[in-house]
């Protein structure tokens, strides 16, 4: 039998309970390219995830692995550096467990980041992208197995999972920064492959307009977690599929993370205020 989540997030939550502080206003997950944000910390505590019972350890590349804990642009955050994914063998259920944790500092919303392939044809690498959907096609879902009634609802409603009235904020915050800002449709696999360039026109073709292993599954824990979700995707390569498409090279995506994160930071510092 599949272990409670509740139990696991009592055991997670107990074992870091004293180093937890007071509650946060705001919740981020840093993607490929925003680790710097954490850097940007006032009065920090780190948590290493090692050090969290039960919690999955991050491996990706350029992820870090910890919680980070304090003031954020005037407001107190608490940051996972380094997030879980499907594809380091990490279940849905263990990438759920970070969000209910996240969940336990007491935030007003989630702000999740992401490095993702730009499907649509207008959105060049280094730009970002408003995250007002989602498809989830990773063929997971983290809340199946026994539901937990303390932490959500059996069959949460996902018409609104992005939060229009933090969508709307982050449009305005956008225009204040001075930065442009797509809007469209995540859509999310497992990865670790990239696609290939037929998937990526199908995946186009069917609504998609950013592509990414992360996100979908962490979207559907906050909204069952009832946290109101805000997405930014950082836009760090073509996607599209074309003839001609140059091959992605890691190296180019963590680059243009880059690009796009400074983007995103600039948006976030102008949002925060607003929350
Ligand atoms: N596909 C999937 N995930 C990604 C991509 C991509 O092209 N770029 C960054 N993350």
């Amino acid at each position: 039998m599949t272990q409670r989540q509740i139990d696991r997030l009592n055991a997670a939550r107990a074992s870091i309970a004293s180093r937890m502080g007071a509650p946060c206003d705001t919740a981020i997950v840093l993607g490929t390219g925003l680790g710097h944000l954490a850097d940007m910390v006032a009065h920090p505590t780190y948590i290493p995830y090692q050090e969290i019972a039960g919690f999955p350890v991050s491996t990706a590349p350029g992820h870090h692995g910890r919680l980070v804990i304090g003031t954020l642009f005037g407001r107190r955050t608490v940051l996972m550096q380094g997030r879980v994914h499907l594809y380091e063998g990490w279940t849905a259920r263990d990438i759920a467990l970070a969000i209910y944790l996240l969940s336990a500092f007491g935030p007003k919303q989630l702000i999740l980041t992401n490095a993702a392939g730009g499907l649509n044809p207008a959105f060049e690498a280094g730009s970002v992208m408003l995250i007002e959907d989602h498809i989830n096609l990773t063929g997971h879902n983290p809340l199946i197995g026994p539901n937990d009634d303390g932490i959500g609802l059996r069959f949460p409603d996902l018409t609104r999972a992005y939060d229009p009235t933090l969508r709307e904020k982050a449009i305005a915050a956008a225009e204040a920064a001075g930065q442009k800002l797509h809007r469209g449709i995540y859509l999310g696999l497992t990865g670790p492959s990239l696609e290939t360039s037929a998937e990526r026109r199908y995946f186009r073709a069917t609504g998609g307009d950013a592509v990414g292993m992360s996100t979908v599954l962490e979207t559907i824990a906050a909204v069952h977690a009832g946290l109101p979700v805000l997405g930014l995707s950082a836009i760090t390569n073509p996607a599209t599929g074309a003839p001609g498409e140059a091959p992605d090279t890691i190296e180019d995506v963590i680059e243009n993370a880059a690009i796009s994160g400074q983007k995103i930071t600039g948006i976030l510092e102008k949002l925060f205020p607003a929350l």
